[in-house]
């Protein structure tokens, strides 16, 4: 076969760059896995399910190859650093947040490798998928866009918010202290439960606010982000509501995050046993995402905008 020509020829070397990068983040999540710096909310599973959903986003909405492979890129990259702190809150302090951190250190390592305008598409969407683009800056840069909505929309909404978040909140040492404060003994079941109502309710209820205003979101995406809000909806009427499955559900997840070496999100999602038709539902829908298989819905509900 002849060798590729031209701008095919390059093409040819991006499939590999994602490749490199899988490695470099496979490597560098292991070394901060051993030094406690991962939490079930960032881990690699995370990291490759925005990479993998961006990827599709780009394609969806009709974005060159090589645009598809930035957004993997990016998505694998976008938290190389995360803290198990609030990123909200330290955004509202003025405090450098992991997005411009991560994108900082990665950006010599790019620039040895990639073209300027791939360097800078990559940089900008790292640097600020930590808030959904203005509207009207939609389309301008196909990476950014894909890797917020993929974090936010995939991850940070549907049935597998309920999983991480509960089990985040067990994890975040800021409220730890505040359970201590608030005067549950964590030590004992009943005030575990408590607690793990009380912290994924309030969570849940911050961040579904933060979606609901759907004038800030471009309308593709409407349907597709009150699919996933839905699911946040269920969790936060099952904790009011004291569903049986539901708080065992946060409870669970919540006690594995206090622990001192919590096991990874994913395998506990497959070992979960749930006790009721409501948490079977979250259990069956988390597992669909984490294999991949939400990309179906995604292409049934996201339709491309006329251009
Ligand atoms: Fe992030
Ligand atoms: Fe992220």
């Amino acid at each position: 076969m002849p060798a590729p020509k031209g701008r095919q020829k390059r093409f040819t070397r991006w499939p590999q760059r994602v490749e490199v990068m899988k490695r470099y983040m496979k490597g560098a999540f292991y070394e901060m896995g051993k030094k406690g710096q991962l939490t079930s909310a960032h881990n690699l599973g995370h990291v490759q399910r925005v990479s993998l959903y961006a990827r599709e986003y780009v394609r969806l909405m009709g974005g060159s190859k090589k645009k598809q492979v930035l957004a993997n890129i990016a998505g694998l990259t976008h938290d190389r650093f995360r803290d198990a702190d609030d990123s909200m809150a330290q955004r509202a302090k003025g405090i450098r947040t992991h997005e411009e951190g991560s994108a900082e250190f990665m950006r010599s390592l790019f620039e040895k490798r990639y073209g300027k305008k791939s360097v800078a598409r990559i940089h900008e969407a790292m640097a600020r998928h930590g808030s959904l683009p203005e509207l009207k800056d939609v389309g301008k840069n196909l990476v950014r866009d894909a890797v917020v909505f993929a974090d936010k929309f995939f991850e940070a909404n549907g049935a597998y918010i309920g999983f991480r978040r509960a089990m985040f909140m067990g994890e975040r040492a800021d409220l730890r202290k505040k359970a201590v404060e608030k005067g549950y003994d964590l030590s004992n079941p009943a005030d575990r439960q408590k607690a793990a109502i009380d912290f994924t309710l309030s969570e849940s209820k911050k961040r579904i606010a933060a979606f609901s205003d759907l004038s800030k979101i471009p309308e593709h995406l409407h349907p597709f982000l009150r699919y996933q809000v839905a699911w946040q909806e269920r969790l936060v009427e099952g904790l009011e509501k004291n569903n049986a499955g539901i708080v065992h559900l946060a409870t669970e997840l919540y006690s594995e995050g206090l622990k001192a070496n919590p096991r990874d999100l994913g395998e506990v999602i497959k070992a979960y046993k749930p006790i009721a038709e409501s948490d079977a539902a979250f259990k069956q829908e988390a597992l669909d995402y984490l294999n991949g298989k939400l990309v179906e819905k995604f292409r049934q509900l996201v339709k491309r905008p006329a251009s």
